[in-house]
């Protein structure tokens, strides 16, 4: 799926799914961290003014997204509590690399952006399957819907590192490398209940 170089674990999905009260709770500080993290390049990129306005519109669409998986925990009376440290998301953000307040690693960070985005795509329709075949449709619909907001999310990412960049082959060719190592990374994660488990 688009740029993925492996796929997730066959075993993640009906796991997930079985004990979706503790994705449920993973996945809300997932959306939280999307919307920072937006915001957080958004504040970085005053040499990149044309990027700024639609990293905001992306941190909005996160929120949004983290307001309903909100109200879906206090539905199931589930508590939010503490972020996790999700070693994935850490691992693969060491990998950028430049001079801090660079482009560089402007372009790296918005495409390690993009690869979650898209390894998220891809969770969010394996969950969806897992779903519909337990019978829970309506859980189906809603990380269908996501799963639509996840590719979107990893075109408009993928796009804006591309445009900060200025090089579309360099900043393709990097997203290329940094597919290798998100790949390998996917490869050794478990069959956790968690988003990037
Ligand atoms: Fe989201
Ligand atoms: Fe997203």
């Amino acid at each position: 799926m688009f740029c993925l170089t492996s796929a997730t674990d066959p075993g993640w999905a009906p796991r997930a799914a079985e004990r979706l009260d503790l994705v449920l709770v993973d996945h809300a500080h997932c959306e939280m961290k999307a919307a920072s993290s937006a915001l957080a390049l958004a504040g970085r990129a005053v040499w990149a003014p044309s990027i700024v306005r639609p990293l905001v519109a992306l941190a909005q669409e996160e929120l949004a997204h983290f307001d309903q998986v909100l109200v879906e925990l206090e539905r199931r009376g589930l508590e939010l509590g503490a972020p996790p440290v999700d070693d994935y998301a850490v691992a693969l953000l060491r990998n950028v690399q430049g001079p801090k307040g660079g482009r560089e690693r402007m372009v790296d960070r918005l495409l390690a952006g993009a690869l979650i985005e898209a390894r998220s795509c891809e969770r969010f329709k394996l969950l969806a399957e897992a779903l519909d075949t337990r019978g829970e449709h309506e859980q189906a619909v809603f990380y269908r819907a996501l799963m639509a907001s996840e590719a979107r999310h990893y075109s408009v990412l993928r796009q804006l590192a591309i445009d900060v960049g200025g090089d579309e082959p360099k900043t393709l060719g990097r997203l290329a490398e940094l597919a290798e190592v998100e790949g390998t990374l996917n490869r050794s994660l478990g069959v956790a209940p968690a988003i990037h488990g």
